[in-house]
């Protein structure tokens, strides 16, 4: 958890909850080598967060940008039903991130 001093990209996005996320990636050709993230919303947010940078770790921008909301689900062994779009959260959060390497600052 927490931010990179000098991101190569960092993508923001709002949950339909209203909860906030943020990813910064640290990229060497084109594989992610370092994943950070900070969270507002609730406790499953952490848990997503977590796992997703994790497994966003040594990933090319193309397979990160192809992780799932229901992959992330079940690397968490499942969330609460009331708790499933805080997965999604994360995967958009990541593919905004990844978006932002591909296309620049
Ligand atoms: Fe908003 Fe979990 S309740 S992200």
């Amino acid at each position: 958890m927490g931010a990179l001093s000098h991101p190569d990209a960092q993508g923001h996005y709002l949950g339909k909850c209203g909860d906030r996320m943020q990813i910064d990636l640290q990229i060497v050709d084109g594989r992610i080598l370092d994943a950070r993230f900070l969270a507002d919303g609730c406790g499953a947010t952490l848990a997503c967060g977590s796992m997703l940078t994790k497994m966003a770790c040594s990933k090319t921008l193309e397979q990160a940008k192809q992780i799932s909301p229901d992959e992330l689900l079940i690397a968490l062994d499942g969330l609460p039903d009331d708790h499933l779009h805080c997965a999604e959260l994360a995967v958009m959060t990541l593919r905004e991130a990844v978006i932002d390497a591909v296309e620049g600052h």
